[in-house]
């Protein structure tokens, strides 16, 4: 069963055709990182209009790839939501008119369960329970999965997400955007001897990391840092601390089978090796491009939701700050 995913909730316009939710067929992205690059972050009316240009040529290039036809195709799986609204309208739109003129199912997917089933997109096989932790650009949450579409959020982040977090420190530390790969780069030349702050809010799952980049900042304001490189490496080691031994504990108090990573701060080298290595279960995470925004994710959990007949009509709406649970 071949299904269309569209993902345009942030800065990638993204479009693929996945086979039974777990066989990727096609996985085209274009990103858009280099035109917000020049304002050192993301501006949405840019994104949206760049959204517009880009969808079209990507989904044809998605179904050549896939030498998919409309026919082919069992449905049309959707990103509606968290994101930037202006952005994930264009593909709302264009998935609606697709489902309006071949007939076809539409499904609306929530970004954040989008991915979560990148974890999906692999051969090894999945027991529920789980617990996943999702961090991104806007969330990090720990999730407790009982089987498919089934969460329970246990922890989230109080402030700033993961990603955010990285890409605030590469901005005070002038490595420019975005912020993830750049400390990550930084910091293989460095190491983590700077002393910062973690966040372990004693007695509760969620996460905090506003704490750790103002640390960084007054170093830094005060003329206390002399190496770049030693500074990335803390700053991704105090954040990664956090994060694997919150998971860790959330996996283990609730008994789970495995642990899942994903979203784009899921592509972390560091992040991925220390977890493996800290958890006493399997960790499961999916390939680098399937951790950050595309589409193959968005038709995996899209094939997921016919399944169980979640499907939409075509008065389908972006909602900007959809949660999971
Ligand atoms: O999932 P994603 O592609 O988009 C959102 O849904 O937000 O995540 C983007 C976030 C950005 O904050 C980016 O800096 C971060 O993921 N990121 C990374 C890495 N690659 C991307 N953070 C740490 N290390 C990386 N290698
Ligand atoms: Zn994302």
């Amino acid at each position: 069963m071949k299904i269309l995913g569209i993902e345009t909730s942030c800065d990638e316009t993204a479009a693929a055709v996945v086979e039974d939710g777990a066989r990727i067929l096609s996985n085209q992205i274009a990103s858009q990182v280099e035109i917000h690059a020049r304002y050192g972050g993301i501006v949405p009316e840019v994104a949206s209009r760049q959204h517009i240009l880009s969808i079209i040529p990507i989904l044809k290039q998605a179904m050549a790839e896939a030498e998919a036809a409309w026919s082919d195709l069992a449905g049309i799986a959707v990103t509606i939501g968290p994101g930037l609204a202006g952005s994930l309208l264009v593909g709302v739109n264009v998935a609606k008119a697709i489902a309006l003129a071949q007939g076809l199912p539409l499904i609306g997917v929530n970004h954040l369960e989008g991915h979560i089933y990148a974890n999906w997109l692999a051969e090894h096989s999945i027991d529920f329970p789980v617990v996943c932790l999702i961090v991104s650009g806007g969330h990090s949450d720990l999730v407790l999965m009982r089987g498919h579409g089934d969460y329970v959020v246990l922890g989230r982040t109080r402030d700033d997400a993961a990603g955010e977090a990285f890409d605030k420190a590469a901005r005070i530390l002038g490595l420019g955007y975005p912020g993830g790969p750049a400390i990550e780069q930084a910091a293989r030349a460095g190491t983590a001897s700077i002393q910062l702050p973690r966040a372990w809010l004693k007695g509760s799952s969620d996460f905090s990391f506003s704490g750790v980049k103002t640390a960084l900042l007054r170093l830094v304001e005060g003329g206390k840092v002399s190496s770049v490189a030693d500074a990335a490496a803390s700053f991704q080691q105090a954040v990664i601390d956090v994060l694997v031994a919150k998971t860790v504990a959330v996996a283990e108090e609730r008994r789970v089978k495995q642990i899942l990573l994903a979203g784009g701060v899921a592509s972390n080298e560091l992040l991925r090796n220390w977890l493996a290595e800290k958890s006493p279960l399997p960790v499961l995470v999916p390939e680098p491009i399937l951790c950050t925004d595309n589409a193959a994710m968005i038709a995996a959990c899209g094939y997921y939701c016919l399944q169980v007949g979640k499907i939409d009509g075509l008065d389908l709406d972006v909602v900007p700050s959809l949660k999971l649970a």
